[in-house]
C-alpha cells in the first residue's frame, strides 16, 4: 500500500448555497481517515471541491440577478473554501468544475468514449429533477402532496420533477448491466456498507437504461466538443472531477501514479451515481475502477434529514464557534456510526464535550502534567520496575492501537475512537487506583515509594504520548497542545511524524523531558441553549 497513493475524495459540493454540517460531515470524516493514513506513513492524496455547473446552480444565480460564474466565484471564496479552515481540514487539493484542467479533462474523456462508440444521439422525453440534478424514470414519479400539491415529485427523494423533451446524447449504460454485476461479485468491498451494496445490486439487477449525458436547453456547463449546441449533463462531468483533478486529460503520468481512487466517500443518496454510472464510464473508457465507494448516512436533526431546503440546515461555524474545531470533529466521528443515519443535537455535543473531552481527556492531561510539575519540578523522572498495574496499561495501549488501526482500515472512525477511549478510561482508572498523590506523601522517606511515584507518573505520561499521536488525526489542535505540554518534540520529533505502527512501543519519553502544564485543552463552556 505504501508505494501506491492512498487517494480519498469527498463529493464535490453544489454551490447553489452555503455549506451546512451535512457537507462538513463527509469532509471531516475523510480528513480523519487521511490524516490517520498519513501517520501510517502512506502516500496520501485527499481532495475535495465544488460542483459548479448544472441547472440548480444556474437558477440560483439567476434568482440572485448575477451570472452563474459570478455566483460560483463568490460562493466558493466566501463560503466553501473557508469551510475547510473552519473544520480544520488538511486536504491536498480543492477542485472546481469550472477549472480549466477539469474542462479539458472532461472533454477528453467524452471524446474518447464517443470515438469508442459508447455514445449516440437521441431524443429524451421524460422527467428531470433540478433539485437532485437527476433524470427520473416514469415509474419513479408520483403526484406531490401538501406543499407539492399540483407538482409531480420523485419517489427517490421527494424532489419536484419537470417534464423535459430535448435532443440529447446518450451513453450506452445498458451495455454494462452484467459487467457491473460481475464486478460487484468479484469485488465485494467495492460498495460499502452492506446496505448500500444490496441497494445498488438490486437496482442494477432490475435493468439499466441508457443514460442521457447532455442537455441542450441551457448553456451553464461544459460543451460537448463534437457538438457545441450541447453541454454535458452535470453528473457525468462532476464524477470526472475525481480523475481530472489528478491529471486525467492533462498529465497522464500523474494520473497513472494516483489512479484509481482508494475511497470515494459519499452520502447514501449519491451512492448509485458512484457505484453504477461511474464504474461503467470508467470501464467504457478502459480505465481502472476505484477500489471503494463508502456511503454514509444522514445527519438527522429532530428526526429529519438535515437540509437547507427544510431550513434545518446548521452551519458548521455555528458549532465550531462554540465548541472549537477539535470537538466538532470528535463529535461527528464519535457520536455517529459512519454508514448509518444518526441524530445530532446541541445538548449531545455539549454533554460529550464536557464529559468526554473536558473531564475525561483534558483533565487527565492537566492532572498528570500538574503532578510532574509539583513532585519533579516538571522534569520527567526515570521509571522504576513495572508492576502488574503498569503492564495492564501497556496491554490496553497495545490492544487499542491495533483495534483503532483496524477500525480506520474498515472506515469505522467511531470504533477507532472507542478503542482510543479505552486508553483514556484505563489511565483515569489507573491513576485513581494508584493514587500518586498518596504515594507522594511517603516518597520522601521511602526509596521504594519514591520509585513507585516515578513509575506511576511516567506510565501516565507515556499513555498521554500515545493519546496525542492517536488523537492527532481527530483533534489536531488539542493533540498539538498535548505534544507541546509533554515536551516530546526534542526527543521524538514533530507530532505529525509519529507513526501509528510504532506508537505503542513503551518508554519513548526520556527521563529529563520537560513537561509543562497544557493550556486548557477543553475549557468549560457556558453553552447557550439551541
Ligand atoms: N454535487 C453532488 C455530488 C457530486 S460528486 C461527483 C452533490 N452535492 S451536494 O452538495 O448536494 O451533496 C454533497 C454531499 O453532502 C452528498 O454526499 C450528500 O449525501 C451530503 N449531504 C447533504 N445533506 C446531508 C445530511 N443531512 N447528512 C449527511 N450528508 C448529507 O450531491
Amino acid at each position: 500500500m505504501s508505494d501506491s497513493t492512498f487517494y480519498v475524495t469527498t463529493p464535490i459540493y453544489y454551490v447553489n448555497d452555503a455549506p451546512h454540517i451535512g457537507h462538513g460531515y463527509t469532509t471531516v470524516m475523510g480528513d480523519i481517515i487521511t490524516r490517520w493514513h498519513r501517520q501510517r506513513g502512506e502516500n496520501v492524496w485527499y481532495t475535495t471541491g465544488t460542483d459548479e455547473h448544472g441547472e440548480k446552480v444556474l437558477r440560483k444565480a439567476e434568482a440572485n440577478g448575477v451570472s452563474p460564474q459570478e455566483w460560483v466565484d463568490a460562493l466558493v471564496e466566501t463560503e466553501w473554501k473557508p469551510l475547510l479552515q473552519t473544520i480544520d481540514a488538511a486536504n491536498d487539493d480543492f477542485t472546481r468544475t469550472t477549472d480549466q484542467r477539469h474542462l479539458d479533462g472532461a472533454q477528453a474523456f467524452w471524446t474518447a468514449l464517443h470515438e469508442r462508440g459508447a455514445v449516440y444521439k437521441g431524443n429524451f422525453s421524460g422527467h428531470y429533477s433540478v433539485g437532485s440534478e437527476e433524470f427520473v424514470g416514469d415509474d419513479d414519479v408520483t403526484a406531490g402532496e401538501g406543499d407539492d400539491e399540483g407538482f409531480m415529485v420523485s419517489k427517490l427523494d421527494g424532489s419536484r420533477v419537470e417534464l423535459i423533451s430535448e435532443e440529447n446524447y446518450f451513453f450506452r449504460l445498458s451495455d454494462y448491466q452484467q459487467k457491473l454485476l460481475d464486478f460487484y461479485d468479484a469485488n465485494p468491498d467495492f460498495i460499502q456498507p452492506e446496505s448500500a451494496r444490496n441497494e445498488v445490486i438490486s437496482f442494477v439487477s432490475r435493468g439499466l437504461r441508457d443514460l442521457s449525458i447532455s442537455r441542450s436547453t441551457f448553456d451553464w456547463g461544459i460543451s460537448v466538443p463534437w457538438d457545441e449546441k450541447h453541454i454535458f449533463y452535470v453528473w457525468i462531468e462532476a464524477l470526472l472531477s475525481y480523475a481530472t483533478s489528478v491529471g486525467y486529460g492533462n498529465d497522464r503520468e500523474r494520473f497513472d501514479e494516483v489512479w484509481p481512487a482508494s475511497i470515494h466517500l459519499v452520502g447514501k443518496d449519491i451512492a448509485r451515481f458512484h457505484a453504477v454510472i461511474w464504474p461503467a464510464m470508467l470501464m467504457a473508457a478502459g480505465e481502472p475502477v476505484p477500489h471503494r465507494v463508502f456511503a454514509h448516512g444522514w445527519l438527522l436533526v429532530g428526526g429529519q434529514k438535515m437540509s437547507k431546503s427544510k431550513a434545518n440546515g446548521i452551519r458548521p461555524d455555528e458549532l465550531v464557534d462554540t465548541f472549537g474545531s477539535d470537538a466538532y470533529r470528535y463529535y461527528f466521528a464519535r457520536a455517529l456510526t459512519f454508514g448509518s443515519d444518526g441524530s445530532i443535537s446541541w445538548e449531545d455535543i455539549n454533554a460529550r464535550y464536557h464529559a468526554e473531552l473536558a473531564n475525561g481527556f483534558g483533565n487527565l492531561a492537566s492532572r498528570v502534567a500538574a503532578m510532574i510539575g509539583k513532585y519533579y519540578d516538571g522534569s520527567l523522572p526515570a521509571a522504576g520496575a513495572p508492576t502488574a498495574a503498569e503492564q495492564a496499561v501497556i496491554d490496553v495501549v497495545f490492544e487499542s492501537v491495533a483495534a483503532a488501526d483496524l477500525a480506520i482500515e474498515k472506515i469505522a472512525p467511531q470504533d477507532a475512537l472507542s478503542a482510543i477511549w479505552r486508553i483514556v478510561d484505563e489511565l483515569n482508572g489507573y491513576l485513581t487506583e494508584q493514587a500518586p498523590w498518596k504515594v507522594a506523601k511517603d516518597a520522601e522517606s521511602s526509596d521504594a515509594e519514591s520509585d513507585r511515584l516515578a513509575t506511576i507518573l511516567v506510565t501516565a505520561a507515556e499513555g498521554l504520548r500515545v493519546l496525542a499521536v492517536l488523537l492527532n488525526p481527530v483533534m489536531p489542535k488539542a493533540s498539538a497542545g498535548l505534544w507541546h505540554s509533554l515536551g516530546a518534540e526534542p526527543a521524538l520529533g514533530a507530532l505529525a511524524e509519529q507513526r501509528i505502527d510504532g506508537v505503542a512501543a513503551w518508554g519513548q519519553l526520556p527521563a529529563g523531558t520537560i513537561i509543562t502544564k497544557p493550556a486548557s485543552l477543553f475549557p468549560r463552556i457556558e453553552a447557550p441553549a439551541e
